[in-house]
């Protein structure tokens, strides 16, 4: 598959669009400083903290997994059997228990992940959703593939 080029300047601090790539959903999510503080909260609920599995591009590293904390680029495909989950930025919904801070959520079997897509303690999935290769051509574009 060809890259993908997405305009991210009208994306708003909370948003999230779909893109396709590869004929796979990938999401950009635009994060507001308060998301960044919860998922640096979350680091000791979920599996991989620092997704240490090598399931990602080399330049993805530590909570925020993403070039820019701002932006995070998601393959919205849950890694443990391939549902699509929602999108779910609220905080602490009575359905998704205490420890939700925003995130995704996967249907199927209720797998949860922190808006870094990392994959909670205790859940279905066994790895962090896949992080797609990506750069930035310049601030206000952003080419995946
Ligand atoms: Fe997502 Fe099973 S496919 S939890």
């Amino acid at each position: 598959g060809a890259p993908v080029t997405v305009s991210v300047d009208k994306i708003e601090p909370g948003q999230q669009i779909t893109v396709e790539w590869r004929g796979k959903p990938v999401w950009i999510i635009r994060r507001t400083e308060e998301m960044l503080e919860n998922i640096e909260k979350l680091s000791p609920r979920v599996k991989d903290p620092e997704s240490e599995d090598p399931q990602q591009p080399a330049y993805i590293t530590g909570a925020q997994r993403s070039i820019k904390p701002e932006f995070i680029v998601l393959v919205g495909i849950c890694t443990h059997l391939g549902c699509v989950p929602s999108y779910r930025p609220e905080v602490a919904p009575a359905d998704l228990g205490s420890e939700w801070l925003g995130g995704l959520f996967c249907p199927c079997h209720g797998s949860r992940f922190d808006l870094s897509g990392r994959v909670f303690a205790n859940q279905p999935a066994p790895l962090n959703l896949e992080v797609p290769p990506y750069r930035f051509d310049d601030d206000a574009t952003m080419t995946i593939g």
